[in-house]
């Protein structure tokens, strides 16, 4: 964060503690989940910033004459509307179908719930969001259940509890929570995470964390020498920008094992194009899965929801 993000931030911080409607509505959202909330969460929804549109997004920008308004409308409506529109192009051209459905439909057995419970139990033991707030546990469950058989995984996303990194979990976040979760869960795995801030990295009983900034693609090679050249699973909950997704999307066709999947957390629901795009381009041995899961939904400023649909995940097997 620059220096002028940080005073803002601290500024920021300032008015929540004397604001008592920011205050209450951190409470009633305490009271309601029963966890502390990510003290971030309230924070960087609101504020402007001047830019020239056509000289910073070049890729979007129309090559054209006329007044800069009207290129900087048409700037816009093409930052919007370009990867929806390759999405629907790709889908044209695609054999692979693909259905949206709901996190909760994806159990198909008794054994698949037993275990996505038994998962539950252990994210919520250990702090981690991924079951309490998005259901991820019904995917993570049934995709683990040949647990015994899974020698690895890779989780992009340690989980910081300081607050001037991005996607940080607020001040109250427990670092290494759901890398935690499936060392307990899988009994003979090797847990490997990775994460850009390195003041939260640790190494523990089968647990192994790294450096990586996953916007650049260098950095994942220099984790790839690191870690195994296979892995079962590898888990994008990191800073989740789809640029940087692409390049765990990248790394892990190169790491996936035969029967492995590769998952992707916390989508927008407004980035799902993004995913029929790339579940269109993904290679023929690759099934991929888009499932609706709930998460935070904004109402106003301050306040916040749980709603069954506020995000999805994209997950992707390996089978041949
Ligand atoms: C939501 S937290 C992960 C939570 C954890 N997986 C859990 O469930 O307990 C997201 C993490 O992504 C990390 N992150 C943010 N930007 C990143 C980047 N460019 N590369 C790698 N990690 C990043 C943050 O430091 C943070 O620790």
């Amino acid at each position: 964060m620059c220096p002028s993000n940080g005073s803002k931030f601290q500024a920021a911080k300032a008015y929540a503690r004397a604001s008592s409607f920011l205050t209450a509505a951190k409470q009633k959202v305490r009271k309601r989940f029963g966890k502390p909330e990510p003290e971030s969460l309230l924070y960087g929804f609101d504020g402007t910033t001047t830019l020239n549109l056509v000289t910073t997004f070049p890729l979007y920008a129309p090559l054209t004459s006329g007044r800069y308004d009207d290129k900087a409308e048409t700037t816009i409506q093409t930052i919007n509307r370009l990867i929806p529109l390759l999405s629907d192009f790709a889908k044209a051209q695609s054999d692979k179908h693909l259905d949206i459905i709901d996190i909760r439909e994806f159990p198909v057995s008794s054994t698949d719930l037993q275990y996505a419970e038994e998962l539950k139990m252990l994210f919520d033991k250990y702090g981690s969001d991924k079951a309490n707030s998005h259901n991820y546990h019904m995917l993570y469950g049934p995709l683990l259940k040949d647990r015994d058989q899974i020698a690895s995984l890779l989780e992009i996303g340690v989980g910081t509890n300081n607050v001037d990194v991005l996607s940080n979990m607020g001040t109250g976040g427990k670092p290494g929570a759901s890398l935690r979760a499936f060392r307990d869960f899988l009994t003979n795995a090797e847990i490997y995470g990775a994460d850009i801030d390195e003041r939260i990295l640790f190494e523990e009983e089968r647990i192994k964390t790294y450096y990586l900034d996953q916007t650049d693609s260098r950095s994942f090679d220099h984790l790839g020498k690191r870690i195994p050249s296979e892995l079962d699973l590898i888990i994008d909950d990191g800073l989740h920008s789809p640029n940087a997704n692409i390049n765990t999307v990248l790394f892990g066709l190169q790491r996936i094992r035969i029967g492995g999947w590769l998952v992707v957390e916390d989508i927008a629901p407004n980035a799902i194009p993004v995913w029929e795009l790339v579940a269109a381009l993904l290679p023929a041995n690759y099934t991929p899965h888009i499932l609706t899961a709930s998460g935070f939904v904004r109402e106003k400023a301050g306040t916040f929801s749980l709603n069954d649909h506020a995000m999805a995940i994209f997950a992707a097997q390996r089978y041949e």
